[in-house]
């Protein structure tokens, strides 16, 4: 784990700004374009709002990003509660990103959750198939459960190694989600988590316990990832 601490908020935010339009970049630079999954949550929301502001929006081009998702709920694209809804407001439109670069789990209208799923299984597919798809940054952030993206303790979508999107059953929130499975966090060039809170603090110290079997844990322990966080989420002791 690269732990990146910062002390106020806004540093939190501008930091992990900075490094994920510095991947972007790259990635432009190397194959002329970047692909990106987006999360989710309550401290994704302010990156998207910082990214879109007039300074940051000109740092890279973005008509050369393509946005997908890690997860997504069981609701239509325009619902309060759609991950895509939130990314749309504040990054899609102010950024005024081509339609055709955005890729939300949920289609419009909505299908049956098995077909959404289907579908973007086949639309991941199309880049690399047999392999996981390769992007370029995912960014995630962490319940206070342990989970990332949809995959939550305990849900069938954890054993998950041959498809790269699934509905995944949520019995501690009596749902279903879409997610993207592990393969694909597994493969990604570069994943970043952004968390911020004296509530992430207690399962922060406990993904990073080597026995540690929470599906932040899990991914943590597979690969390399970066954790942007802020002094609240940290502790005294990190
Ligand atoms: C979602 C997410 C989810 C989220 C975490 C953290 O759709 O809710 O993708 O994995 O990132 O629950 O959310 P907060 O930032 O709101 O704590």
């Amino acid at each position: 784990m690269n732990i990146h601490i910062s002390e106020r908020h806004d540093q939190l935010i501008a930091a992990c700004a900075d490094h994920l339009l510095s991947v972007l970049a790259e990635s432009i630079d190397a194959r002329g374009v970047a692909r990106i999954a987006l999360s989710g949550g309550s401290t994704p929301k302010s990156l998207y709002d910082f990214l879109a502001s007039p300074a940051q929006a000109k740092r890279i081009d973005w008509s050369r990003v393509e946005c997908y998702f890690g997860d997504e709920r069981a609701v239509p694209q325009d619902h309060p509660d759609s991950n895509f809804a939130m990314a749309n407001r504040d990054l899609f439109t102010p950024l005024d990103l081509p339609r055709a670069h955005l890729f939300p789990m949920i289609s419009a209208p909505m299908q049956g959750l098995e077909e959404e799923a289907d579908r973007y299984q086949t639309l991941l597919s199309g880049w690399a198939e047999p392999a996981a798809p390769v992007f370029d940054f995912i960014l995630n952030g962490m319940g206070t459960d342990g989970h990332f993206a949809s995959l939550f303790p305990n849900t069938p979508a954890l054993d998950e190694r041959t498809r790269w999107a699934v509905v995944n059953p949520v019995p501690q929130l009596a749902t279903r989600r879409l997610t993207l499975t592990f393969p694909v966090f597994e493969q990604a060039r570069s994943v970043c988590f952004l968390a911020a809170g004296v509530g992430k603090q207690p399962i922060f110290q406990a993904i990073q316990q080597p026995d540690c079997n929470l599906p932040s844990a899990l991914l943590t322990q597979r690969r390399a990832t970066d954790w942007f966080i802020d002094r609240d989420c940290a502790g005294r002791s990190t």
